[in-house]
């Protein structure tokens, strides 16, 4: 959050929601929920964040309209036309041709607001299918977390104003006309399953062909952001899709997706996720945090890591510092800005050569265990025995691997003692 940004009263009503309406505002961009929460004040002629948080908590039923002011659903058919030309044309042909026969093909909308962009996609995969391969073949999700916003989804009925978006020949073709209203076709709208689904603490989807999420992320705070890319990610089939809105881009999450049209923001599923990445998708997950077991799960790890007597380190797949424990900041003199280099260019890259053993762990998968390995630095020498553990995720993908160390400096001196001792004694050396 930006200093400028920050404003106690203002805090202490998002934190008032958070934990009385359960709705957690805090991950939106600050500067655009103030703009919202101010646009609703003034409409009840209230001036300040105090006023208004009295105000919420005398009236209950001001949260929706409060949500309704927030969470912008503003939606269209066919928004942006050339970039769903482009994914009419290029994109859900290469699906389709990478599938089996009958194979499903299953498409998630989230953030589908009042139903535009579901029923955009379906009239694009029945163009492209025909309507029987359609029905027998497509699943499509479509989700939001504004139950309102769902249920005008789910009617699937449209103005004569809203419907300008749709090309003529698909208006008679996918939508009935019921008096002056347009409405979806409903045996086209079977194929769709609606549901509440916040993108910022819920579970995934799973193998997704296309993942459309257009026009959401930009509300979002910068670190949600990239939570949300990694659940994407997981979402995702191996050849799966990802279609972004004209405004919305990336740049800490990259290695998670190759571009495949900058100027239509159509991706395609990228590297295996860091660990990194698994950490941010882990400390979103779940509400209750103080009473989610995979909470605790993780601080009784955190824990034995940190205090372990013994100097630990986790180096990434790519070979970089991921994280170290105290003994081992202690004993290799790490400052917190080493995290995150190229171990080989680090003082303990002397010790191994990282690359070679994580590309031995990487062809293996077993543990290497290396044993009386001399050290010198200018802090003297001194004798290791090093435990590589490989660490994969639940595909079994290598994501990296905890090294441990045990000084067996004064094990190894006192071998060399006795066997000094012994030459001396068979009198095969003098002194
Ligand atoms: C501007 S609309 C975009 C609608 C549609 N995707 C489009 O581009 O036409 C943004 C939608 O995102 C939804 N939204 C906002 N935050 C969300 C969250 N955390 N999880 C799921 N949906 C969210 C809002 O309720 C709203 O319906």
């Amino acid at each position: 959050m930006n200093t400028s940004d920050y404003n106690p009263d203002f805090e202490a009503l998002l934190d008032y929601l958070k934990q009385n309406c359960g709705c957690d505002l805090t991950v939106y961009k600050r500067a655009t929920l103030m703009r919202r929460f101010q646009h609703r004040m003034q409409q009840l002629k209230i001036d300040n964040y105090p006023n208004y948080l009295q105000y919420l908590q005398g009236h209950p039923e001001e949260y929706t309209s409060l949500l309704n002011t927030v969470l912008i659903n503003f939606s269209g058919f066919f928004r942006d036309r050339d970039s769903w030309d482009y994914l009419a044309n290029n994109i859900i042909p290469q699906i389709i041709t990478s599938k089996q026969a009958q194979e499903k093909i299953r498409v998630w909308s989230a953030g589908c607001a009042s139903g535009q962009e579901v029923y955009t996609l379906a009239i694009l995969l029945a163009e492209n299918l025909g309507i029987e391969q359609y029905l027998q073949r497509v699943q499509i999700f479509a989700t939001d977390v504004d139950k309102d916003a769902l249920m005008q989804a789910r009617q699937a009925s449209y103005s004569e104003n809203e419907v300008i978006g749709i090309p003529s020949e698909a208006l008679s073709k996918y939508f009935k006309k019921v008096e002056q209203r347009y409405v979806f076709r409903s045996k086209l709208r079977s194929t769709i399953i609606f549901g509440c689904h916040n993108l910022a603490t819920d579970a995934p989807m799973s193998k997704i062909d296309l993942l459309v999420c257009r026009n959401v992320l930009i509300y979002l705070h910068f670190q949600t952001q990239a939570s949300v890319l990694v659940r994407f990610h997981f979402a995702l089939a191996e050849k799966g899709f990802l279609f972004l809105g004209s405004a919305e881009s990336f740049s800490n999450t990259k290695h998670l997706f190759i571009p495949v049209s900058l100027k239509h923001h159509v991706f395609a599923k990228g590297e295996n996720l860091t660990l990194e990445d698994h950490l941010l998708l882990q400390s979103k997950t779940g509400k209750k945090k103080a009473v989610n077991p995979l909470n605790a799960q993780i601080r009784i790890w955190q824990t034995a890591f940190e205090f372990s007597p013994f100097p630990q380190l986790v180096v990434d797949h790519r070979g970089r510092l991921f994280m170290a424990n105290q003994q081992g900041y202690t004993l290799f003199g790490l400052k917190n800005n080493n995290l995150g280099a190229r171990v080989q260019d680090l003082e303990i890259g002397q010790i191994v050569n990282s690359f070679a053993l994580m590309r031995q762990l990487h062809c293996d998968r077993c543990p290497i265990n290396l044993k009386n390995v001399e050290w010198t630095s200018e802090r003297g020498t001194i004798y290791l025995d090093i435990y590589i553990t490989p660490i994969s995720d639940p595909n079994g993908s290598l994501i990296g691997a905890n090294f441990t160390y045990v000084d067996v400096t004064h094990y190894t001196e006192s071998q060399n003692e006795i066997f000094i001792h012994t030459q001396k004694c068979q009198g095969l050396i003098r002194k």
